[in-house]
């Protein structure tokens, strides 16, 4: 995770981003804090990387890098405003003693559009993501990588439409996938849990769980009951002042993947 100490909203890069509208950077920090603190109370160990005065999006830790099975493969953003975000977070790793890293060829910005399932990487394009890192990522985890493409600029990262809750189940918005990309999902997730166009518009989605508790922004309040009926353990944040900049839990959170 990456405190968002120098969090603002100085240009937009997604619809979500309004220069004009006033950001309260401490009571993004606050926020952040109960986030990070409740990872803490659940048992997960959290690991800090520094900010860095002048990229402000630098909070939205999933988007700098992906890792699975130990391996990095490294971000490369879209947007030059957060292209130095990728060699920091990078360097991060090779500190931390993560020996096997990949410098991406092609732009992807890390779980923005990579999740992690048991069988599969699923992989976003269509706004950030270049389809060709769903086979440079493919090459590098050995680990088959489905494409799926996003339509909705409001849902512009893979994981602002779609999470992974334990193994092989998801949840997903239709409405933001092509229809190509929404008969792969059916066909490969018959069982995922299909949510509202009301629960996706909060930010409902960009939910991390850990097989067990599933933590998301608490506007998502008819998928929290979702949840808990298929016997899952939904826990609601407040994160609206990050949600200015088009993030929530998931981008605030980089999974690393032993
Ligand atoms: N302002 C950031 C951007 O547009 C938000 C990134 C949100 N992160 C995510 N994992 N969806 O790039």
């Amino acid at each position: 995770m990456c405190r968002p100490a120098h969090f603002e909203v100085v240009y937009a890069i997604n619809p979500w981003m309004d220069p004009e509208k006033p950001v309260d950077t401490a009571l993004a920090v606050l926020q952040w804090e109960r986030l990070h603190d409740l990872y803490l109370s659940l048992g997960h160990t959290v690991d800090l990387i520094d900010p860095v005065p002048g990229l402000p999006d630098m909070v939205y830790a999933a988007n700098g890098a992906t890792v699975v099975d130990g391996r990095v493969l490294g971000a490369s953003f879209r947007n030059a405003q957060r292209r130095p975000e990728g060699p920091a977070y990078l360097a991060w790793f090779e500190q931390h003693g993560y020996t096997e890293r990949h410098e991406a060829r092609h732009v992807n910005e890390g779980e923005g559009d990579f999740l992690v399932t048991d069988s599969f990487v699923l992989a976003g394009h269509g706004f950030r993501s270049d389809v060709r890192s769903h086979q440079e990522a493919q090459s590098f985890f050995g680990r088959p990588v489905i494409g799926l493409e996003l339509v909705d600029p409001r849902y512009y990262h893979l994981d602002t439409a779609l999470a992974v809750l334990a193994g092989d189940e998801i949840m997903y918005n239709p409405d933001a996938f092509a229809p190509s990309s929404l008969k792969v999902l059916r066909s490969l997730f018959p069982d995922a849990l299909p949510v509202s166009a009301a629960d996706a518009a909060v930010f409902g989605l960009n939910a991390v769980s850990d097989g067990l508790n599933v933590v998301l922004p608490e506007a998502a309040g008819e998928l929290c009951a979702l949840l808990r009926a298929r016997g899952f353990h939904p826990i609601g944040m407040d994160l609206s002042e990050l949600l200015k900049g088009g993030g929530s839990v998931k981008c605030c959170t980089l999974e690393i993947r032993h």
